[in-house]
């Protein structure tokens, strides 16, 4: 078997590479260990920068986001017993983003390569890399794919980056002391916009699906088991941490899905080995806090596909040979941002009286002065 282009992975990034691909009449095959199932059901991000609306809706499967999605032109910082707006409309004029479910996205992906014949193969076991840096192939279940390029998008623990031989990465990585606990609850949300709340028990996030579906997060323990959080606590802390201002009750309804994210930080450097191209959470991951992570992912897989359509087009490699030094930089930028967000808004456990004022300090900056809201909203919404 032969393709111009094999896609480990069919997660956002995968699915949108080969879509994208299809487009410019350029071939591939998207290899993915779980189930269709599976992934349209595997429930994660849910904010979608202007950027990622505009490419989608370009490559023509943005027609239910456009009908679903929910336009949000700004977001709440809840802290000290009282609400701030950051107000898109007016800081960042003409950009808002949109919350949809990522597995939303996958599924409209799954539907349109589908449709046009695509070759997605799901629930295939053993993908390895091979030659990549010679005559790349894959090989799974005992099938061999010969392939011109090979596109890693399988994620933070997949088999694309460690394929790459030892010493030829270079790695950065930051692991947080707590992490997300997430909660889809069947209510329709308490408020039009997301809170962000930054409470002396820990950060509490409240989000959205639709009209009847709401996303809460809390920063738990690095160590937390969804078993130790029944319903009834779940709720009990999300009031705790977001009913701290006057007139506000949260809305309560059935849980039905719960789970526990890390939060970390991670690049690997160069995103590219041969002809072996990372896109995605394969190359790099934030903690969630700046909503970043699969606007990141189609970012790359823009950059990635304009790279494919050059050299596939004409035979010139200058933009592949250029893929990792454009994304690092967006990438870079973002890892600041979610940083900068992360430590803005969660409490950690080895701080002290004075570490609380700063933040409390920094906050107030951020809600008050018009310049320092400016780079919020600029970074939230996205910057390309
Ligand atoms: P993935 O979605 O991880 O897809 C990789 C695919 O590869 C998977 O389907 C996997 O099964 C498959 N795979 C792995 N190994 C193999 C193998 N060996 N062989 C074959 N297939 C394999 N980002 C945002 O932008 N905004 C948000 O609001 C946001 N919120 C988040 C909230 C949570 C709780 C979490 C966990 C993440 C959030 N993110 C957010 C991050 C976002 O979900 C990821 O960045 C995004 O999923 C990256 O897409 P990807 O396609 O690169 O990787
Ligand atoms: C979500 O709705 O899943 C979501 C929203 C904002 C974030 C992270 C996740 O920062």
């Amino acid at each position: 078997m032969r393709t111009q282009v094999g896609i480990i992975g069919a997660g956002p990034a995968g699915l949108l590479l080969s879509h994208l691909l299809h487009l410019r009449g350029i071939s591939s095959v998207v290899l993915e260990r779980r189930s269709r199932a599976y992934v349209e059901r595997r429930v994660r991000a849910g904010v979608l920068e202007q950027g990622t609306v505009d490419t989608l809706v370009e490559a023509g499967v943005g027609a239910r986001l456009l009908r679903e999605g929910l336009p949000h032109d700004g977001i709440e910082l809840r802290y000290g017993g009282a609400a701030h707006r950051i107000a898109f409309e007016k800081l960042v004029p003409g950009r808002r983003i949109t919350v949809y479910g990522q597995q939303e996205v996958v599924k409209d992906l799954i539907a349109a390569r589908l449709e046009a014949g695509g070759d997605l193969r799901f629930e295939v076991e053993d993908v390895a890399v091979h030659d990549p840096a010679g005559a790349p192939y894959l090989t799974f279940g005992g099938e061999r794919l010969d392939c011109e390029v090979i596109a890693g998008c399988d994620g933070f623990h997949g088999v694309s980056r460690p394929s790459i031989p030892e010493g030829v990465l270079s790695v950065f990585e930051r692991d947080y002391p707590f992490a997300w606990l997430g909660v889809l609850a069947r209510v329709r949300p308490s408020a039009e916009e997301l809170i962000y709340a930054r409470d002396e028990r820990g950060f509490a996030l409240h989000s959205m699906r639709s009209p009847e579906v709401s996303r809460f997060y809390l920063q738990v323990p690095p160590d937390a088991d969804v078993a130790d959080w029944p319903d009834e606590r779940v709720w009990a802390e999300l009031r705790a941490r977001l009913e701290t201002i006057p007139g506000f009750a949260l809305e309560t309804g059935e849980i039905i899905e719960k789970g526990v994210t890390p939060m970390r930080a991670f690049v690997a450097e160069p995103m590219q080995y041969g002809r072996l191209y990372l896109a995605g959470d394969s190359a790099h991951i934030v903690p969630p806090t700046g909503a970043k992570g699969l606007n990141l992912a189609v970012a790359d897989v823009r950059t990635l596909t304009e790279a494919l359509a050059a050299y596939f087009g004409t035979g010139s490699a200058d933009l592949l040979d250029g893929y990792s030094a454009a994304c690092l930089r967006r990438v870079w930028r973002a890892q600041h941002f979610s940083w900068w967000m992360t430590t803005l808004l969660h409490t950690f456990a080895d701080e002290d009286a004075y570490a609380r004022r700063l933040q409390l300090s920094h906050l107030d900056y951020v809600t008050s002065s018009a310049a320092a809201a400016t780079t919020l909203a600029e970074n939230y919404v996205g910057l390309s």
